[in-house]
């Protein structure tokens, strides 16, 4: 194992700078995106790593702590890379800042295929040798590839109680606490399915919502697609369906259906398989089924990348019909997209306040915000994802600033009030 601190080279997503480019209008901010993104630096840590037994490589990037805990899953994939990790590492850490959490931002992955023999091995060894960080100073979580059972096994042979052992170091009472946030993780929604898994989805709904909201459009004149409709596109889908929105277009790896008068997201979301997709005997004739991509260029109000990153690239955005875009996916506009986007008036709600929910979520159950009553998990992750989603539009649509720099100056702000803060966890 190696240990290296700060060697990170501050390139990632934004590296090539916002550009202007080619559109009829014009969008103020033309300083480039490396130079406005406050998170844009190299991280605090980081640690690779070779497994001995096999020779895959792994990373740990720590970008940010916060009174020396940082959060973020571990991933597992073939041919992930150093830099991937330490990009969804300054993602997290601006997800954190964002919602003002008293926590920083890692990310941890290794690049082994999920389904090669051997490969919870792989990952006990690597945790084996990153113990010190978990027992005091980094939470993970499931991830691409990594499910949270697979975690829980691992630690438990490790003789670590849970993956947010480090949390638990803060609490005057360890056990105490740790059978009310157990209590509060299998917490479920009102159709029974657990507060973890849909909660993400709920937050990408409110986000919609607030979108809606500063468009002067009700819910029930305001039409949305979603790219992707597992986790995060699904759940989307189904609060949006819930609060009278018309979803129109879904799309997941198959295709794109498409019902201008509203799909029947309930009875789609129960024809998904394990991978979140539709099968298509169930589809109403009514429904037209079009090309993958065809989602991208759906005739919206609100369209909601869920699925992969960097799906919406320069060449769809002539296509673009919606209003807003709304990330739920990690990183789904590339920079050079998003940019030509402003410049057609679309403004992008970024992933790191859209996709938030769950992330959030936890840390206001860490710290006894939120407990069993699953409404009052719902009622604060609306009301700030509906507070950060109305500020961002307001300034989009009174100065034409980027939500995405909104959202920065906001974060920046919360991290700068959480320095040097000691966290405990009641
Ligand atoms: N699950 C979470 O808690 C969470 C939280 C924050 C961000 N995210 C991000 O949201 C995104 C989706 O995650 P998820 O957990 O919902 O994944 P998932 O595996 O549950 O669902 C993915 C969906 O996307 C569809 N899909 C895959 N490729 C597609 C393509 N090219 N075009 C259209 N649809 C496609 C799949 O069919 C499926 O419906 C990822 O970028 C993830 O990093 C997830």
């Amino acid at each position: 194992m190696t240990l290296t601190h700060n060697p990170g080279d501050g390139r990632g997503p934004f590296g090539t700078g916002f550009r202007t480019g080619p559109g009829t209008g014009t969008v103020p901010q033309t300083d480039p995106y490396t130079r406005s993104d406050p998170f844009n630096r190299p991280p605090e840590h980081e640690v690779a790593w070779t497994d001995p037994v096999t020779g895959t490589r792994g990373w740990l990037v720590v970008h940010t702590l916060v009174g020396g805990l940082a959060t973020g899953g571990t991933r597992m994939r073939a041919g992930c890379t150093r830099d991937e990790v330490a990009d969804l590492a300054r993602c997290m850490a601006t997800k954190t800042a964002a919602f003002g959490l008293p926590v920083g931002g890692a990310k941890a992955g290794l690049s082994l295929d999920p389904r090669s023999p051997g490969a919870l091995g792989v990952l006990e060894r690597f945790f084996a040798d990153l113990r010190p960080w978990l027992e005091r100073s980094w939470v993970t979580a499931e991830d691409l590839g990594v499910a949270q059972s697979d975690l829980d096994a691992v630690f438990a042979r490790l003789g670590l109680d849970q993956s947010f052992h480090a949390a638990m170091l803060r609490s005057p009472n360890p056990a105490t606490t740790l059978d009310r946030v157990r209590a509060g993780l299998a917490v479920q929604d009102g159709d029974g399915l657990p507060l973890g898994d849909v909660i993400g989805g709920y937050g990408v709904a409110q986000a919609c919502l607030a979108v809606a909201a500063s468009l002067g459009l009700d819910p029930a004149e305001t039409t949305v697609a979603i790219q992707g409709i597992g986790t995060m596109g699904g759940g989307a889908a189904w609060y949006l369906h819930e609060a009278g929105v018309r979803v129109t277009a879904i799309a997941d790896a198959a295709g794109t259906l498409f019902r201008p008068r509203g799909l029947d997201i309930p009875a789609l979301l129960a024809a998904r398989d394990h991978f979140g997709e539709i099968d298509r005997a169930t589809v109403p004739a009514d429904v037209e089924i079009l090309p993958r991509d065809a989602v991208l260029a759906a005739p919206v109000d609100i369209l909601v990348p869920a699925a992969v990153s960097y799906s919406l690239r320069e060449e769809s955005v002539a296509d673009v019909a919606a209003r807003v875009v709304v990330e739920a996916a990690n990183s789904p506009t590339t920079p050079a997209a998003e940019e030509r986007l402003a410049v057609r008036g679309i403004p992008v709600v970024p992933d790191f306040v859209a996709n938030a929910g769950a992330a959030a979520w936890a840390w206001w159950l860490l710290q006894g915000q939120v407990g069993t009553d699953p409404q009052d998990s719902f009622g604060r992750l609306r009301t700030e994802m509906q507070g950060k989603v109305a500020f961002m539009m307001d300034a989009w649509q009174a100065d034409r600033i980027i939500p995405r720099r909104s959202a920065w100056g906001f974060a920046a702000a919360n991290l700068t009030a959480l320095a040097d803060r000691e966290i405990t966890i009641p």
